[in-house]
């Protein structure tokens, strides 16, 4: 019997709604299995626990994470600051990993989209280093090498083992020559050891238009922390929005899978979210686990119920309540 201590951190907003039906189709899943089994402890954090005792991450957290196999984390309302932010850092979970692709029935902008955003996730503007004046404000944007190339090895290693054939590295050489100039150089070194893999460069402005136009042309991309903030939320809109989009925060020890979208304050508490960008992200830890199998049998039990298309939430063009989408999920496995 194989046992995952797993970390669950629901937060606020749609967050405990979206968690519960990843906890339980983690719980159906190893029922089904048999020989593998979830223990799951759930970390308050966010902005109601700030209101209720004026702390939005309890001491501990951290380490109760890094003791445990792996993370689910949902969502937080305005405290994102002092929860998710520093928990990327203080894990060194340096990279932030959000697919992009079409799922059938979900309406998208283009056929055929199958994106790897590869996103650095502990420096750059995110180091929040900087000055306020009454007037002013300066934000450092740090970059190092040592980062640049960790990231970019990341990618080229995720290609490798993906299958993948093309690395893009997403920067602003051209006005951010001091920082944007380390993380090339970092790139083009990595990739020098990656002959197999195709690297090009493109610069982020240019890249958001073509993610547009012409988004099956891009493979893996990686970037620096800001430009794939940016990009991953757009790269969502073109397969269907943030209820689809799933991500992880990978370390060398820890991982915390999180859904690319918020708290959702405005359908809070309605149980219409889309708990499918929660579910697909508890498929990617599972992958991360390396429970591969496991993973897949998420990954098509959702298929099927998007092929089925009659149980969908209103952001898929359906009615169905997150708890009804769970379900049909669940009866899949
Ligand atoms: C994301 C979010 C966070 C970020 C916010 C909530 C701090 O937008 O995960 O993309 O900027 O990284
Ligand atoms: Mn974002």
């Amino acid at each position: 019997m194989t046992k995952y201590k797993i970390a669950t951190l629901p937060g606020d907003g749609i967050g405990p709604e979206v968690m519960t039906t990843a906890v339980s189709i983690l719980e159906v899943l190893a029922e089904s299995r048999g020989d593998i089994a979830f223990e799951f402890t759930e970390l308050p954090v966010g902005d109601e626990l700030k209101a209720r005792t004026g702390i939005a991450m309890p001491q501990g957290t951290v380490e109760a994470i890094r003791e445990s196999d792996a993370a689910l984390f949902a969502a937080v309302g305005e405290t994102a600051k002092e929860v998710i932010l520093p928990l990327r850092q203080e894990l060194e979970l340096y990279a932030n990993v959000r697919p992009t692709k079409v799922y059938p029935n979900v309406p998208s902008l283009k056929e055929g989209v199958d994106i790897v955003m590869v996103r650095e996730n502990t420096e750059g503007l995110y180091k929040m280093v900087g000055h306020r004046g009454p007037d002013w404000g300066v934000n450092l944007r740090i970059i190092t090498r040592q980062a640049s190339e960790r990231i970019a090895r990341f990618a080229f290693e995720y290609a490798v083992r993906n299958g993948r054939s093309k690395v893009t590295s997403v920067h602003k050489n051209n006005v951010l020559d001091l920082t944007c100039g380390v993380f090339l150089e970092a790139c083009r070194g990595v990739a020098e050891s990656y002959p197999g893999i195709g690297y090009q460069e493109m610069i982020v402005d240019a890249c958001a238009m073509k993610l547009i136009l012409s988004p099956e042309q891009f493979d893996v991309l990686v970037t620096t922390n800001m430009f794939g903030d940016i990009l991953s939320d757009e790269a969502a809109a073109i397969v269907g929005g943030l209820g689809m989009a799933p991500s992880g925060n990978i370390g060398e020890k820890n991982g915390i899978f999180e859904p690319v979208h918020g708290s959702a304050p405005d359908i809070a508490g309605k149980g219409i979210a889309n708990p499918i960008a929660m579910i697909l992200s508890a498929s990617m830890m599972l992958e991360w686990l390396g429970e591969t199998e496991l993973s897949k049998t998420i990954e098509t039990a959702v298929i099927e119920v998007l092929e089925e298309a009659e149980t969908l939430t209103p952001d898929l063009g359906g009615s169905a309540t997150t708890e009804q989408v769970a379900a049909a999920i669940e009866k899949k496995i």
